[in-house]
């Protein structure tokens, strides 16, 4: 079989900026020790919880830092970056000046999705995104990180699952990438995903249903009400509780995943952060021919206000997303 690996994907893609050679063959070797590090388990001692909140008031884990750092290193000493921003860190990291000096991109990201999961052995994920930084700017502030979505320039996605792949955009369609443990190559394995226009398949925490909004009750009643309802079909349901696995999953065989604002998050926004995790992922859905949604407009067109602001997400396969804006605007 010939296998064509990412650093061959990448010598053949018709890159539009050159450094995204460099920029993802290194986010693909931090992915790689990242997932070392997920893989050796409670061999290292490594999977409780430190003392530490981070910016988001989250508990974090020894792994969310531990993968937090070996993000940053590995990806600034390419000289790509004037600046990165991560979801464990309060302020955007400053790049020592040798390596940011000629820096014409943003890092932003979050080093370990779903870690709530990461004890249990259950898939967990890194998400990244690359912006253009300003021109001109070799210090960059926080307003510099604030584009919409759509002027990212790569967002993709690790994910520690049974097995390691990766899967990106550079705005020609998603790609996946799948580790060979023994060569240490990642190998293209899902060239051209796409999600699958209709679904009968819904992820979102059900736990959370009484803080639920009118038009979330009435969109997961109906998937429940299954072939007696007004769909007139049956739906199944999933809940990792990782936004890397659903979306993978989603990329796979197609579905819906929400993570409203409700009741107990309004206040907050949401619960996923639109930086680190709502713009990349909405970025690859639409790229396989899914929508993105916040339930009043298309993720991609938000500005964003803050570089830790949240968002509500609706995200997959396109009728489905499309059913359920006509339940917000009703
Ligand atoms: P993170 O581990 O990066 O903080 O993100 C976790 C997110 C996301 O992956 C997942 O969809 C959601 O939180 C899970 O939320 P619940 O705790 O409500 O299940
Ligand atoms: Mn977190
Ligand atoms: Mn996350
Ligand atoms: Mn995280």
């Amino acid at each position: 079989m010939n296998k064509t690996t990412l650093a061959e994907f990448l010598t053949h893609a018709e890159l539009a900026e050159p450094a995204l050679r460099g920029m993802i063959t290194d986010i693909a070797q931090a992915c790689k020790a990242i997932a070392v590090q997920v893989n050796k388990g409670s061999l290292l001692g490594t999977m409780g919880s430190l003392e530490a909140q981070n910016v988001q008031g989250e508990t974090q884990k020894q792994l969310d830092v531990i993968s937090n750092d070996l993000f940053l290193q590995m990806n600034q000493q390419g000289g790509h970056y004037a600046g990165m921003a991560s979801e464990e860190m309060d302020e955007p990291y400053l790049i020592p000046e040798r390596y940011r000096q000629h820096g014409r991109y943003l890092l932003l990201f979050d080093p370990l999705d779903g870690s709530s999961n990461v004890n249990l052995n259950l898939s967990v994920g890194t998400i990244f995104s690359i912006l253009r930084c300003p021109h001109g700017i070799s210090e960059p502030l926080v307003m510099d990180f604030l584009q919409p979505g759509s002027a990212q320039v790569c967002a993709g996605y690790a994910l520690y699952g049974s097995s390691t792949m990766l899967v990106l955009t550079i705005g020609q369609g998603v790609h996946g990438f799948t580790l060979d443990q023994d060569s240490g190559d990642f190998v293209l394995t899902h060239a051209t995903m796409q999600i699958a226009a209709s679904s009968n398949e819904f992820a979102i925490n059900m736990a959370r249903q009484r803080w639920w909004d009118a038009p979330v009750q009435r969109y997961i009643a109906d998937c429940q009400a299954g072939s007696e309802g007004p769909l007139g079909k049956d739906y199944n349901m999933r809940w990792v509780a990782s936004m890397v696995a659903e979306v993978h999953r989603i990329l796979i065989r197609g579905g819906v995943f929400m993570y409203p604002v409700d009741a107990r998050t309004r206040e907050a926004g949401g619960r996923l952060r639109l930086m680190y995790e709502a713009n990349p992922m909405a970025w690859l859905v639409e790229q396989a021919g899914g929508l993105a949604s916040d339930g009043q407009q298309r993720i991609l067109d938000i500005t964003p206000q803050g570089l830790h602001q949240r968002v509500a997400v609706y995200l997959g396969s396109r009728e489905e997303i499309q059913r359920m804006a006509t339940y917000f605007k009703a």
